[in-house]
């Protein structure tokens, strides 16, 4: 079927991916009307707040793009089917997490929303619409929905054409922190599909300022599982070094250099070799253990426990360092004062998913910790949240229950710690003024530091022991 070129766009989910996508194809298709829609209402207003620090999510330059289209060709509502009414593309980019229980739970996808999605899709849509999968989804989950949408939904006779569907997969391969550059300058736009027009008229939308060279066209499978398989090798990666990482503590061996030896060998490739306290966010082990899943679902169970390692050794990276800091502590930090500075998943975003500093935390205050935590964008409630724990300003005494409270300020984290934990690589955590910070610390104090930031001979210099990811103590 021909498709014209899209004149108006909807899509369902206004989330970490859905909302800058979003933001960026309008602020670049100044022709197109996008509309984002979800049922949190919340959401919808703080994506409308006239105040644009009040956006829902935190991103670097997403203001900007916001504030140049939204009320001209950007709108976002809680009017979900009037917008995939009038839309001649549906995105579909709802949440998609791992499922809590029944077949497949803590492995496979939950895809509850997303059928839910294609349900009001084919009873809304008008006309031949163009579905889009945005949300990283199991391979062949269009089949799925393409089956949902074939359907038939008008009465015969009823004089209304019954509309037609062709479906799409068109991951999203962003991160967080820098998703308006990677919209904007993306490695690659991924396209899958059978319907070579459908396929056509979406890159039709990229090519508004993507490179021709980097649309990639690919079989529906094919998308769907690239996705997947991208960011198993990314978390691989990651899983690798820092296995490397505890080898360089036990031996002596900088991770640093070790890293830097590495990844000039132009085979092996510099970035993504970090080691750090364990992956977070919301995709990686998300999409891994949905990876293993299908590995098992396909009886390959050799590739199944492959993948799954990728994950284990993440979940024994964050375990060790609660460990390592107990242990470093004299064997106790009950009623101790600890500082945790960064608690989002990774700089610049204030996303806290899967952040490694929830299991080392929640570790700490099993012990009886008594933790002052600090981020620059992460919110008291979502940390409350994320420990299933109120915050509570320290006790003093010994009775061994574990306590958080937040603090707004570096210099109010730090009084009277024991050790200060950098569990995200903030850009302001790289020049701390150590002298001041060790006058308000407890003698003998820490430093920990899980993302290389700081510059070891200043705080040996400010009279504090440093201990160092992937290089141990000195
Ligand atoms: C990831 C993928 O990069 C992106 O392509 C996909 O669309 C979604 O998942 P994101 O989770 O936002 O993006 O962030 P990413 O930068 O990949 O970092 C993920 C985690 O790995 C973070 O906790 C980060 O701190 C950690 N990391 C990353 C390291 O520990 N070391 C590294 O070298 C890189
Ligand atoms: P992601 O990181 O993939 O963007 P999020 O959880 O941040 O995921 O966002 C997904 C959004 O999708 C949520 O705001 C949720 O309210 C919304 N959503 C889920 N199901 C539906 C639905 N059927 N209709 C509209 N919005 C939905």
């Amino acid at each position: 079927m021909m498709i014209s070129p899209a004149k108006s766009i909807c899509c369902i989910g206004a989330g970490y991916v859905g909302g800058p996508t979003m933001a960026v194809i309008a602020d670049r298709c100044p022709d197109i009307e996008v509309t984002v829609v979800d049922l949190n209402e919340d959401r919808i207003t703080a994506w409308n707040d006239p105040d644009l620090t009040k956006l829902p999510i935190y991103e670097p330059g997403l203001d900007a793009v916001i504030a140049r289209a939204r009320g001209r060709n950007l709108f976002f509502s809680t009017s979900v089917s009037e917008a995939i009414s009038s839309a001649d593309m549906v995105f579909i980019s709802v949440n998609t997490p791992t499922k809590k229980k029944g077949i497949g739970a803590g492995q496979a996808s939950d895809l509850r929303w997303v059928e839910a999605c294609a349900r009001q899709v084919v009873e809304c849509a008008k006309g031949h619409t163009v579905v889009i999968e945005k949300s990283t989804l199991p391979v062949r989950t269009a089949a799925a929905i393409k089956a949902i949408l074939d359907i038939p939904q008008r009465q015969p006779n009823s004089g209304e054409p019954s509309p037609t569907f062709s479906v799409l997969s068109n991951p999203e391969f962003l991160a967080e922190g820098t998703a308006i550059r990677d919209l904007e300058q993306p490695d690659r736009v991924l396209i899958g599909g059978e319907d070579k027009d459908a396929v056509e008229a979406l890159a039709a939308i990229y090519s508004n300022w993507v490179p021709t060279n980097k649309i990639l066209r690919t079989k529906l499978w094919s998308s769907e599982l690239s996705k997947l398989t991208a960011n198993a090798f990314l978390a691989q990666r990651i899983s690798s070094i820092n296995s490397v990482a505890a080898l360089c503590e036990a031996t002596g061996a900088d991770v640093r250099e070790v890293a830097l030896a590495i990844g000039t060998d132009r085979r092996i490739g510099s970035e993504f070799l970090h080691a750090g306290p364990g992956f977070g966010g919301s995709c990686f082990k998300k999409d891994i253990l949905n990876l293993v899943y299908l590995c098992h679902h396909f009886n390959l169970p050799e590739v199944a426990n492959y993948w799954n390692q990728v994950v284990a050794l993440n979940a024994w990276q964050q375990n060790r360092i609660a460990d390592l800091v107990v242990q470093t502590l004299f064997g106790t930090v009950t009623g101790k004062r600890l500082a945790i500075l960064g608690f989002a998943f990774k700089a610049d975003t204030n996303d806290t998913r899967e952040s490694p500093a929830i299991r080392i935390a929640h570790d700490l205050l099993e012990e009886g910790a008594q933790l002052a935590i600090h981020d620059p964008k992460v919110a008291p409630e979502q940390i409350s949240v994320d420990l299933q724990k109120k915050p509570c300003h320290p006790l003093s005494d010994l009775k061994g229950e574990g306590t958080w409270h937040f603090s707004t300020t570096i210099e109010d984290a730090v009084q009277g710690v024991d050790a200060v934990l950098i569990l995200t690589e903030w850009e302001q955590y790289r020049n701390l003024n150590w002298l001041k910070l060790a006058s308000l610390m407890r003698a003998p104090a820490w430093v920990f530091d899980t993302r290389s930031v700081v510059t070891p001979t200043e705080i040996a210099d400010a009279g504090l022991r440093v201990w160092r990811l992937g290089e141990g103590s000195e």
